[in-house]
């Protein structure tokens, strides 16, 4: 950003506000994002998202020129039981970062999920199938999508799937501790899918950034950004733990393992409108997994 003082030119870094900073997505945003702009990073401990008042505050204080809501509940099986919290988080504060968004003239950046679809279809979903969550925390985050739409803010919606990375809690640390303790793993292998390393989400947000925050708003929209390829649970399982003799891995149904929320049987995003917009494409799923466990161990997260 350029602004002029004296006849002569002063560049100005823009404040970048990023929560869920102690996040999978939120931790590599922080790291990579630091060359574009001062970065604020706030956490659940900093910036409560089901607090409206300090979302607005936070927001008030920093003047950001871009937010990224990298913050979410992402407790998948709890949201059934704590639907209210899940909607604050994932439903109303999204559209207080947009309504703030749009007072500032600030970009918000936000991510999304495959889970606002019932998962009946057999072919990637396009940004405008309809939308039809089976579980609470698909129906707060497709909240949040709308919110953000009524908002008017200049917001881009990136729609993603099953991230994992070295921190945090996902899949991929869960079947490595799994592998740790057992001879044999059962993973359920009727649900189809896409793996994202968050880093990789991360690095094609920032990408995106580099392209200035007016090329960033003039693309405002909704977006599906993954690898490409897909995979079962199970396919996932026995990508991470190799050819290790042990433990063994055995396939079951959605059946055989049923969970408070209901899951999607199938959640390929397709990904063509942000390859036309943005000119590039995620890497296969497979080779992003080969990168993230040939990557150093990340530290564990700060207190
Ligand atoms: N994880 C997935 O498989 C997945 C799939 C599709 C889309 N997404 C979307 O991708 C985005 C990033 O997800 P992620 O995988 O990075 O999730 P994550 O690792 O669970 O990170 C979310 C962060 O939000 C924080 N948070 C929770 N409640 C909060 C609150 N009330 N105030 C402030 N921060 C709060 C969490 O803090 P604590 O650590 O203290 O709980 C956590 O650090 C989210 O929008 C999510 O819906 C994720």
């Amino acid at each position: 950003m350029s602004i002029p003082s004296g006849g002569t030119s002063v560049t100005r870094r823009p404040t970048i506000l990023v929560t869920g900073a102690q996040g999978q997505i939120g931790y590599e945003l922080v790291r990579l994002l630091a060359p574009h702009g001062d970065v604020v990073a706030t956490d659940r401990a900093t910036l409560d998202l089901a607090d409206p008042d300090a979302i607005v505050a936070a927001v008030r204080r920093a003047k950001p020129a871009l937010i990224v809501n990298a913050g979410a509940y992402t407790a998948v099986d709890l949201a059934e039981r704590e639907p209210a919290l899940a909607r604050a988080i994932n439903g109303r504060a999204p559209g207080i970062l947009g309504e703030e968004a749009k007072r500032l003239g600030a970009v918000l950046i936000h991510y999304s999920t495959d889970y606002v679809f019932d998962g009946t279809r057999t072919t990637p979903y396009p940004e405008d199938a309809p939308a039809a969550p089976q579980n609470a925390y698909g129906a707060s985050k497709l909240e949040g999508e709308r919110a953000i739409v009524a908002s008017g803010a200049h917001a881009l919606v990136l729609r993603t799937s099953w991230v994992y990375g070295l921190r945090g809690r996902n899949f991929l640390l869960t079947i490595r501790r799994l592998a740790a303790e057992r001879e044999e793993i059962t993973v359920v292998a009727d649900q189809t899918g896409v793996p994202n390393w968050s880093r990789v989400l991360a690095a094609a947000t920032v990408r995106i950034v580099g392209a200035g925050l007016p090329a960033v708003a003039e693309r405002a929209g909704l977006y599906h950004l993954s690898c490409t390829g897909q995979a079962s649970w199970y396919d996932f399982a026995r990508a991470i733990l190799g050819d290790a003799p042990r433990p063994r891995i055995v396939p079951i149904t959605t059946a055989e393992y049923p969970t408070p929320a209901r899951r999607p049987a199938y959640g390929v995003l397709a990904t063509s409108r942000f390859t036309a917009t943005f000119g590039f494409t995620l890497p296969d799923w497979r080779e992003a997994l080969a990168s993230c466990v040939a990557s150093p161990a990340a530290p564990p997260r700060s207190a």
